[in-house]
Parts: C-alpha cells; sequence; structure tokens
C-alpha cells in the first residue's frame, strides 16, 4: 500500500477526526477507516459494497470507466490473444509470465493432479441424474476436504500450493463428471497427452465407443473462454472466498463456497440466463418487446449479460468473446445462428436506448460466452461450471494472497440495526 500524506477530514458529532488516505498504483485513492468505530463510535453504511474496499491486492485491476482489465498488469485482450490459460493461471497465481522452464514445469505438475481419488465417483451417484451439475460441483467440491487431508494446513506454505495445484488441475475432471453423470455416459478419465482445453473437452465429449479426436478450434475457442473468465477483482464469488478464508476454513471448503456464490443469476450464473433469455426472445422482432420490460421498474426481467457494478463502459471480455463467437460459428459452419443474430440485434437496439445509455449498461462477459458453449455442445446447465472451472485459478489466487497477509484477520462486518430495541418476555397467556 502506498501511503500517502493525504488525509479525509470527517466532522461527525460535533468531533473532527483526520482519517488517513492511501493512494494506488492504479484506481481511485482508499479512506482508511479502520479505526474510525475505536476513535469516533460510528460504523460506515455500504450495503452491496459499491463504495468499499475490502483488502489490498496485486493480482487483477479494473478500469470500469475505461473498460480494461489487467491481471498482474497485463490487458486481457493480449493474454486472450498471444497466451494461454494455464500460462495466465502461473501469472495469476505467482505474478510474472513464467520462463520456458517454469511453465513446463507448471503444466506437468498440474497435468499430473487432473485425476481424482476413484472413491469420489460415488458422491456422483448419490445425485439425481437431473441435478444441476452446480449442485454436484458444490458438492463434490466440498468433499475434497474429506479427500486430501495433507493440503489443508493452510498454516503451510507447501500445503497451500498443493491444494492451488489440486484445485484448478482437478476442476475440469469434476465438471466434466458431472456432465457426463447428468447425460448417463461413463466417466471419461483425463489423459496427459493432452493440454487443459483439450483434456476438458475429451472428457465431456469422447464415447467409449468411438475414437475421439479434439478439434483444435474448438480446443483454442475453449482455452480462451477459461482464460476471458480466470479473476475479477473482489467479485460477490471471490469476496465470498476470501470471507470464508478468514476464518480459516480449509480451502476446499472456501473454494465450494465461491461455487455457491458465483451459481447466481445475477453473478455467473447469468450466462445460462442469458441464452435462455435470447431462446424466450426467439427472433429480432421480438426485441423492443424485451427492452421495454427491461425497463419497466415494475418487471422483474433485465436483461442477462448486461449491466456490471464496475464496468461503465464495454466489459473488455465481451469485446473478445464477441469476436470469438463470429470465428467459431464461422469455423463450424454455423452461418445464420439465430441467437447469434438476436443477441447482435439486442445489443445494437439496447446500446441506441436511452435508457441504458444514462444507466451506462453495456454487455458483459456472459453475453456471448453462452452462445459459442452452445455451438460447442454444451447445454446450457454446463455454462456456469465452465465459469467455476474458469473462475477457480482467481478465487485461488486471491485466496493464497489473502492467507500470506500478516494483516489478515477474520471478515466480521457490522450493521445499521433497525430491529427492536430491549423489552421483557411475555408469557404465552398475557399476550
Ligand atoms: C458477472 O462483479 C463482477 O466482476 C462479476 C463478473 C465477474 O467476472 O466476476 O463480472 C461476472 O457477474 C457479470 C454480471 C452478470 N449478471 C448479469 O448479466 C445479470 C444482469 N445484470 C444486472 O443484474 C446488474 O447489471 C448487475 C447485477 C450485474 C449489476 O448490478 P448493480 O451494480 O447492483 O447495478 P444496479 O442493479 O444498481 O443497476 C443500476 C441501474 C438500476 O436502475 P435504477 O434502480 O438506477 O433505476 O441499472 C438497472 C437497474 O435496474 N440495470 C438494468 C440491468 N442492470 C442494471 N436494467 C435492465 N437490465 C439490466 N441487465
Amino acid at each position: 500500500m502506498t501511503d500517502s500524506n493525504k488525509t479525509a477530514t470527517l466532522t461527525v458529532h460535533g468531533e473532527t477526526y483526520e482519517l488517513p488516505v492511501h493512494s494506488p498504483t492504479a484506481g481511485p485513492d482508499v479512506i482508511d477507516i479502520r479505526k474510525l468505530y475505536g476513535d469516533a463510535g460510528v460504523f460506515t453504511y455500504d450495503p452491496g459494497f459499491t463504495s468499499t474496499a475490502s483488502c489490498d491486492s496485486t493480482i487483477t485491476y479494473i478500469d470500469g470507466e475505461k473498460g480494461e482489465l489487467l491481471h498482474r498488469g497485463y490487458p486481457i485482450d493480449q493474454l486472450a490473444g498471444k497466451s494461454h490459460f494455464l500460462e495466465v493461471c502461473y501469472l495469476l497465481l505467482y505474478g510474472e509470465l513464467p520462463q520456458a522452464k517454469d511453465l513446463e514445469q507448471f503444466e506437468t505438475t498440474i497435468t499430473r493432479h487432473t485425476m481424482l481419488h476413484e472413491q469420489m465417483q460415488y458422491f456422483y451417484r448419490g445425485f439425481r441424474r437431473d441435478a444441476h451439475p452446480m449442485a454436484i460441483m458444490v458438492g463434490v467440491v466440498g468433499a475434497m476436504s474429506a479427500f486430501y487431508h495433507d493440503s489443508t494446513d493452510i498454516s503451510d506454505p507447501h500445503q497451500r500450493e498443493v491444494a492451488s495445484h489440486r484445485l484448478i488441475a482437478k476442476m475440469p475432471t469434476i465438471a466434466a463428471w458431472a456432465f457426463k453423470y447428468h447425460t448417463g455416459q461413463p466417466f471419461v478419465y483425463p489423459r496427459n497427452d493432452l493440454d487443459y482445453a483439450s483434456n476438458f473437452l475429451r472428457m465431456c465429449f469422447s464415447v467409449p465407443a468411438e475414437e475421439y479426436e479434439v478439434n483444435p478450434i474448438l480446443s483454442r475457442a475453449m482455452d480462451r473462454i477459461f482464460t476471458l473468465h480466470a479473476d475479477h477483482e473482489q467479485n460477490a464469488s471471490t469476496s465470498t472466498v476470501r470471507l470464508a478464508s478468514s476464518s480459516g476454513a480449509n480451502p476446499f471448503a472456501c473454494i465450494a463456497a465461491g461455487i455457491a456464490c458465483l451459481w447466481g443469476p445475477a453473478h455467473g450464473g447469468a450466462n445460462q440466463a442469458c441464452l435462455e433469455m435470447l431462446e424466450e426472445i426467439g427472433s429480432v422482432d421480438r426485441i423492443p418487446e424485451f427492452i421495454e420490460r427491461a425497463k419497466d421498474k415494475n418487471d422483474p426481467f433485465r436483461l442477462m449479460g448486461f449491466g456490471h457494478r464496475v464496468y461503465k463502459n464495454f466489459d473488455p471480455r465481451a469485446k473478445v468473446m464477441k469476436q470469438s463467437a463470429d470465428e467459431v460459428l464461422d469455423l463450424l459452419g454455423i452461418e445464420d445462428n439465430p441467437k447469434l443474430q438476436v443477441a447482435k440485434a439486442l445489443e445494437k437496439q439496447a446500446l441506441e436506448d436511452p435508457y441504458f445509455a444514462e444507466k451506462k449498461l453495456f454487455p458483459n462477459v456472459d453475453f456471448y460466452s453462452g452462445i459459442i458453449l452452445e455451438a460447442m455442445g454444451f447445454p446450457t446447465s454446463m455454462f456456469t461450471p465452465i465459469f467455476a472451472l474458469s473462475r477457480t485459478v482467481g478465487w485461488v489466487s486471491q485466496w493464497k494472497e489473502m492467507i500470506a497477509d500478516p494483516q489478515n484477520k477474520i471478515g466480521r462486518p457490522r450493521q445499521l440495526y433497525l430491529g427492536e430495541t430491549t423489552r421483557d418476555y411475555v408469557d404465552i397467556e398475557n399476550r
């Protein structure tokens, strides 16, 4: 934290307080209120944390006004175009782009952790076949605490490292097996001769009855989707992982908590909800009806895949995703994909509408991702599990950063209490 000699003056209940102001390497200054309650006896109030920094971090930075996303300083469009997911994982975890030998060692380590303990298969059999894959992922990832005891001691840096690698490596297997269980097909084991994205596609789509050749177009697109979802500052699921970790809970339990939070349609569940919305709209001529509904305060309908707490400009990930959608569908020979046509027309009409312009609502990462995933053969129920798989490296990187911070303490927000003041119990016969 780059301390500055700047301070903020606060006057409350007739008293004046000088609060330290810290300046970041990028973004707004922060007012340090850690001693406010002790000194002034007041809390700050910020439901949804719209103006609150919960921590300091060096991993990811978003410039919402400009629509820029940096991972350790590198712009997301450069990483999506020039790097690949496991290299981005290394960057997020260790802070620098790897030398060739370090990258090779890291990729070998991750590859060799992709198998699950054989008994974990029994967890899958306990679910109904129509269970949502996210319900299975929450359960199975939490259950990793019951299998990988030798990497649950968060005070041991080596165990933290092993847990990080296991989570990144095993998430594709866990997600693919959730998909296979849903379809009634047999589980497919990972292979060490395939790259991360190809391994995932093969575990999802190969069947024992025939050979499976990974389509390089699809594995490149899959890898890019993983990269675009890798990390995103202190979003709801990352904040969930940090808060759960602050109690000292083991990493597998904390990541399971992050998966649960991501599932919500306002967050990672928006990719599934967006495709379902495009299906409901059905044709370009029905777009005005849905735009009016999205603007109607009395209608709970919102344009899924639109708007963002931080971006008040285009989500840079959406731009890359849109290009990728065009490429993948074209290369797959899917010319007139009706959902892509509706999505592009919807984006155009919404961005021309004063309501969306005034509120600075733009497409976010979830607006085009589902179109690509559907074209690759995934059902909508697998969209959020793929987001969770991708975001695991972000959750783990933020978790490692927090655990290693000597200032780390249990998170315990306060409240604005509006309930009853003290009153005496009344026996039932006197009520
Ligand atoms: C992700 O935080 C992250 O970084 C998340 C994420 C990540 O990588 O981790 O980027 C991933 O979660 C992307 C967002 C996916 N969610 C959706 O696409 C769902 C639809 N979007 C909205 O629910 C909403 O935009 C949020 C939840 C994303 C953001 O909500 P905010 O910041 O709380 O904004 P808000 O609800 O206060 O909206 C501001 C105004 C409101 O109108 P007023 O009350 O001011 O009149 O904009 C309106 C909202 O009604 N609005 C929308 C809208 N989103 C906001 N109106 C119509 N359609 C929308 N999509």
